[in-house]
């Protein structure tokens, strides 16, 4: 389809927005999604004895003056010595590393070493050095700005990722994306190594050393999906996360959370709070009071934009993982729309949809209302479970498009959130078949506590 039959196209979509949503009339060839083999450039491990390869970076603390760095050496454990400074200053400051491993059946990890560095200077470049002794290497990561309600930030949004060529694809329209996204919000399924044979947790190596080349230069803030899980009992596995939470370290104790799974942090303007679709939710559970007691304690004259990451989405259209997320809506929709969170950020579908501002929080069993209506102290529900893993597109829709479904479109991609005061956020979501400054899906959001207009595409 020619570009402009395209825009025609788009042009009459929109025009259809105000009868419900729009299903995008992109057209592409569905081919199968496959990973990519172990020996692929992607996957190489890096030369020299003991490297540390999978290095990744997460925040560390509640508010970004800290990060976790984690890396990990196949011989023996090495050095738990990290060394940082700031860049072009000579003062060279050292944090220690704790070193963990695991088995998953037959598998043994290598040394798992995470290191927390504190107290770090906002809005500065600072060069690490990990694998002391033996192959060191040099990576760096530029802190966000000091919290504050009106600083601009610019956030990625990946989902559903695996390590697939479609998933390469997707990462690398992230990096080369005009719009520079200076951390990730991953909505959750990292590596899919449980689509393979006893989960072969070799998968959960490649896919480390496959997103190095961004989560090493910024951080990555992880929520867990059900590809992390890894409950397997037929062979004895029955801790679910062992291989995600002995991988990926979260800054849950920082806002008082007792697991990894959910937690909040702010950075530059934006309060995110990360919830698990996977984890106990429902009423006196560990989960339900940590929400109870986080949501009020949000100030949004500090941090105007009030985000939140889960797995499973709430509003989804697709014939795909359908109401899988209602449990969780029914018990904590009410909260959404009384602290007014700007925007939801989901995966699972693996596709992209984006809401109307809806809620559906009157029924009480005997009133029979039932169905969800616009609303603007309700957030934006985002669909962004498109990144590309093995299991394929999700390409079948229910029908007809239901009203609270404002875009959807089956094709894989990434999306930019890109803040620019307390009022006012762009948002865009690309497609992996266009070119990279293509945008196939764009928003002004304004924010719900300061600015409660309609959000508008120009
Ligand atoms: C683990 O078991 C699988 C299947 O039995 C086998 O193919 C694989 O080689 C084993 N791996 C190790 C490290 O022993
Ligand atoms: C992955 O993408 C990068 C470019 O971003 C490319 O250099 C590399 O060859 C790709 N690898 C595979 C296996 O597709
Ligand atoms: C965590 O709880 C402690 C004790 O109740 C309290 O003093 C502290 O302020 C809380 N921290 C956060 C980030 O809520
Ligand atoms: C909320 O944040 C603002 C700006 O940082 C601060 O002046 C105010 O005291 C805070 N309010 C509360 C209740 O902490
Ligand atoms: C799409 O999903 C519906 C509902 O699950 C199912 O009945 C239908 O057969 C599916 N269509 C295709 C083409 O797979
Ligand atoms: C906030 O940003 C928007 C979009 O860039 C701009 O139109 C608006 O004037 C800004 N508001 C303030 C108070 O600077
Ligand atoms: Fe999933």
């Amino acid at each position: 389809m020619s570009r402009f039959l395209g825009l025609v196209l788009f042009l009459l979509n929109v025009a259809d927005l105000c009868n419900g949503g729009v299903t995008s009339s992109f057209v592409r060839k569905v081919e199968k999604t496959i990973d990519m083999p172990l020996d692929s450039d992607v996957f190489e491990v890096p030369p020299g004895y003991n490297a540390p390869q999978q290095v990744h970076i997460t925040q560390g603390d509640d508010v970004g003056m800290g990060v976790i760095v984690s890396w990990v050496t196949m011989e023996e454990p090495g050095s738990n010595t990290l060394l940082y400074w700031i860049a072009n200053t000579k003062l060279i400051r050292k944090a220690r590393a704790k070193i963990t491993t695991y088995k998953f059946y037959n598998y043994t990890s290598g040394y798992i070493h995470h290191c927390t560095i504190n107290d770090l200077e906002p809005d500065t470049k600072y060069y690490y050095e990990v694998g002391l002794g033996h192959s060191p290497r040099t990576f760096w990561f530029v802190t966000p700005p000091a919290v504050g309600p009106d600083v601009p930030y610019t956030f990625g949004l990946i989902g559903d990722l695996g390590q697939s060529y479609d998933s390469n694809v997707t990462l690398t329209h992230y990096e080369q994306n005009p719009t520079k996204g200076k951390t990730v919000l991953f909505v959750g399924d990292l590596s899919y190594a449980d689509q393979y044979p006893d989960h072969d947790n070799r998968r959960w190596d490649t896919w480390g050393r496959f997103v190095e080349r961004s989560a090493a230069y910024q951080p990555w803030i992880w929520t867990a999906g059900n590809h992390e899980i890894d409950f397997v009992p037929e062979i004895g596995e029955t801790k679910p996360f062992k291989p995600y939470t002995h991988r990926y370290h979260t800054p849950y104790r920082r806002s008082n959370s007792t697991a990894p799974f959910w937690y909040s942090i702010k950075r530059a303007s934006a309060y995110i709070i990360v919830l698990s679709s996977y984890s106990a939710y429902g009423k006196y559970t560990p989960q339900f009071k940590w929400l109870e007691k986080e949501l009020p304690k949000v100030n949004r004259s500090e941090t105007p934009w009030l985000i939140v990451l889960m797995h499973a989405p709430w509003y989804n259209s697709y014939n795909y993982h359908y109401m899988e997320g209602e449990t969780m809506r029914v018990m904590y929709e009410p909260w959404f729309v009384q602290y007014k969170v700007d925007l939801v950020f989901a995966g699972h579908v693996h596709a992209y949809e984006r809401s109307e501002r809806v809620s559906n929080i009157a029924y009480n069993i005997v009133n029979g209302i039932c169905s969800p209506i616009s609303d603007q102290s309700a957030p934006v529900y985002i669909t962004i479970g498109d990144g590309g893993n093995l299991e394929g597109l999700a390409t079948n829709m229910t029908d007809p498009q239901p009203k609270y479904s404002a875009f959807r479109e089956a094709s894989f991609g990434h999306a930019t959130l890109d803040i620019k005061n307390r009022t006012h956020a762009y948002y865009a979501w690309h497609r992996n078949q266009d070119g990279y400054a293509v945008e196939a899906d764009r928003m002004w959001f304004s924010n719900r506590y300061w600015h409660q207009g309609e959000d508008s595409t120009t």
